[in-house]
């Protein structure tokens, strides 16, 4: 995809200091994982198609008893290439001298400015130094052309491998999903069933795709909740937006169950409604319809919803219309997901929503919140509901990656009270 005479650069996620002398736990780039697959920091990827030595160079850190003594084990330039299948590799220390030839007489230079600011100026002290060899000779790239545009293209479309990767993440967030209804009662912390979360995750060699979100009662009303320190009361839901990460990939689930195993009957109305669109939002996922089709789909069976049970007033097009669902419905009904959560892919081309086609994975996850003080709602204050699945779109239509999850009334209460 790249044009014949360009090169592409990527750098390694960079670390980040937590506090004094504790760095955050590295997580690398997901474009650079996509590429590469190698995993340390302080290292760069660099692409040159028709290259005759080899169009694939990794700078890495170079091997140090010392420093792997302390900080862990370095694969160095002969594990990037035994293991990497690198064509070429060399220290990181040297990327400045090397670099500037590795672009010089390239014309186009794919490389992604502003995400890394500390980066960008390694690329720009290269760029000038050739210009500083010009009367040598030496040709400047005349064009920087963002490498996210292919790179986040390719992404979207998910290949046989990835797929099972990310049906592996889903099953590992399916079975914490479970353990934390059957782990719930009244009296229990919304920590603590983070912890039934993170548990479940690291035994099965996974990690957190993001913060969990742990909301019980008022705070499920909260979109991104995750103080998770409040006690859980009988009677409240609690909702759980948790998944996992395996290998790189990302799973997105929410849950929203009764802390003591059984809906109230306002719990249940609000949560039929949902359910019901979000199963309007799963017919329509399927190649030819659009990505805005199950959002519409949603909206229209949350509104229709909300004026069967008297939530709202009026007539359900008209409340579309004007907006007055946003009220209680205030996001929208999914993303992309990959190898981030919310994942990389335009969701609109020439200005048309995107059609579907098989191989793209996303997220359908209707919710209806509403807080204390809500007019005329008194019934259902402080109810929020979301449910939230992983589907990856086939040839006729979609595979439910989060199978096996409860997810209807009959199925949560189930398996809480067995
Ligand atoms: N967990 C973030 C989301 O559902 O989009
Ligand atoms: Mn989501
Ligand atoms: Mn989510």
């Amino acid at each position: 995809m790249m044009n014949e005479n360009s090169v592409a650069i990527l750098p390694s996620a960079p670390t980040l200091v937590r506090n004094r002398d504790v760095e955050h736990g590295f997580r690398q780039d997901s474009d650079f994982t996509y590429l590469s697959g190698f995993n340390e920091p302080e290292s760069v990827i660099v692409l040159i198609p028709n290259r005759k030595q080899g169009e694939f160079i990794l700078f890495c850190r170079d091997r140090d008893p010392k420093k792997e003594t302390w900080d862990g084990r370095r694969f160095g330039m002969e594990g990037a290439v035994e293991f990497f299948d690198a064509d070429d590799a060399y220290p990181i220390d040297d990327l400045e001298e090397i670099l500037p030839g590795l672009m010089e007489d390239r014309e186009s230079v794919y490389y992604s400015i502003g995400l890394n600011p500390d980066f960008d100026k390694h690329v720009l002290k290269c760029v000038n130094d050739l210009r500083a060899q010009s009367r040598r000779g030496a040709r400047v790239p005349y064009e920087f052309v963002s490498l996210e545009y292919l790179l986040h293209d390719m992404r979207l479309y998910k290949g046989r491998e990835e797929i099972a990767l990310m049906r592996k993440a889903a099953k590992i967030s399916v079975q914490a999903h479970i353990n934390a209804m059957k782990a719930c009662q009244p009296g229990v912390n919304e920590y603590e069933l983070e912890a039934e979360f993170l548990f479940e995750f690291k035994r099965n060699g996974a990690d957190w795709a993001y913060s969990s979100i742990v909301g019980g009662g008022e705070n499920g009303c909260i979109l991104h909740y995750t103080e998770n320190s409040a006690e859980l009361n009988d009677k409240e839901l609690v909702l759980i937006d948790a998944g996992a990460e395996y290998q790189g990939y990302a799973a997105d689930i929410t849950r929203t169950f009764p802390v003591n195993g059984k809906y109230t009957v306002p719990q249940q109305e609000i949560y039929e409604v949902v359910l019901e669109a979000q199963n309007a939002a799963f017919e329509k996922v399927k190649p030819g319809n659009h990505w805005n089709d199950p959002h519409n789909a949603a909206v229209k069976a949350l509104t229709k919803g909300m004026v069967e049970i008297g939530l709202l007033k009026g007539k359900p097009a008209q409340l579309i219309k004007d907006g007055s669902y946003m009220k209680y419905y205030m996001h929208r009904t999914g993303h992309w997901l990959g190898m981030d959560v919310h994942d990389v892919g335009d969701y609109k081309v020439d200005d048309n929503w995107r059609l579907f086609e098989p191989g793209m994975v996303l997220t359908v996850e209707p919710g209806l919140y509403i807080p204390a003080g809500s007019r005329g709602a008194k019934r259902w204050w402080n109810i929020g509901v979301r449910i939230e699945d992983d589907l990856a779109v086939t040839k006729n239509g979609y595979d439910l990656l989060t199978k096996g999850l409860p997810r209807t009334v009959e199925e949560v209460e189930a398996v809480m009270t067995s």
